[in-house]
């Protein structure tokens, strides 16, 4: 494996910043720096990074940049799924945590620990999902407060869960939800008559998408981070 991919795995840096880790010579394999990120690495290679060793966890905890255009599937015989955006060994061993539709960018976490993934995504859990979206028609204060409080969606026998709308700017609005029912930001905006254009996840709980990840790069969650939920 190469010595970036097995860095973006283990610690919390995502590929590039795992490539500039390694030229400034941050990274010892075997006691012996090493600058390359295309440098291969072994099974049993003590690997460094500033003097910490480095183990492979048991469990798997990631969070991926989603690109719009990817399914949240393991397999798909007409679309990429979002596991193909993953070194394959690693693709086959995650879970994906809740559902995100095939247009929708953003946070989305992978998982090994069955546990951790039935945490977030339990209902009894209620956790929080932030959004943000482009909308087809500007909202009203109304609707936002509406969807607040709680709209009838098609198909279902109750209301939605309290929620929280910001308005960014016209069109342009946040809506954090603690529930996850199917197409739920999407139906929510066609309760109050609107449209959603672009969605995206930029919140799950305490975790933010970090500004510094390209949409279709991942990295492992930090010890503290798979401690939030
Ligand atoms: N709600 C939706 O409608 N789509 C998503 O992808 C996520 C939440």
């Amino acid at each position: 494996m190469r010595l970036d991919f097995y860095l973006s795995h283990v610690t919390e840096l995502a590929r590039k910043a795992a490539k500039i880790a390694a030229s400034k010579g941050r990274v010892t394999v075997n006691g012996v720096v090493v600058k390359k990120a295309n440098y291969t690495v072994q099974e049993g290679d003590q690997i460094c990074l500033d003097d910490t060793l480095l183990a492979w966890p048991s469990e798997g905890y990631y969070l991926l940049h989603k690109p719009a255009g990817y399914v949240c599937a393991t397999e798909d015989p007409d679309h990429p799924t979002v596991l193909d955006l993953l070194p394959s060994h690693l693709g086959q061993a995650l879970k994906i945590v809740g559902r995100l539709d095939k247009d929708t960018t953003g946070l989305l976490l992978l998982t090994t620990d069955g546990q951790w993934l039935h945490r977030i995504t339990s209902p009894r859990s209620a956790c929080h999902k932030r959004y943000r979206m482009m909308l087809a028609d500007p909202i009203s204060d109304g609707d936002l407060q509406q969807l607040e409080s709680g709209v009838m969606l098609n198909g279902e026998p109750h209301p939605t869960l309290p929620a929280v709308a910001e308005r960014i700017s016209d069109c342009d609005i946040y809506l954090t939800i603690q529930e996850g029912k199917y197409h739920q930001v999407k139906r929510m905006l066609a309760a109050v008559g609107n449209k959603v254009e672009e969605l995206h996840r930029d919140q799950i709980g305490p975790l933010s998408l970090d500004a510094d990840i390209a949409p279709g790069e991942f990295r492992a969650l930090t010890e503290d981070e798979v401690l939030y939920f």
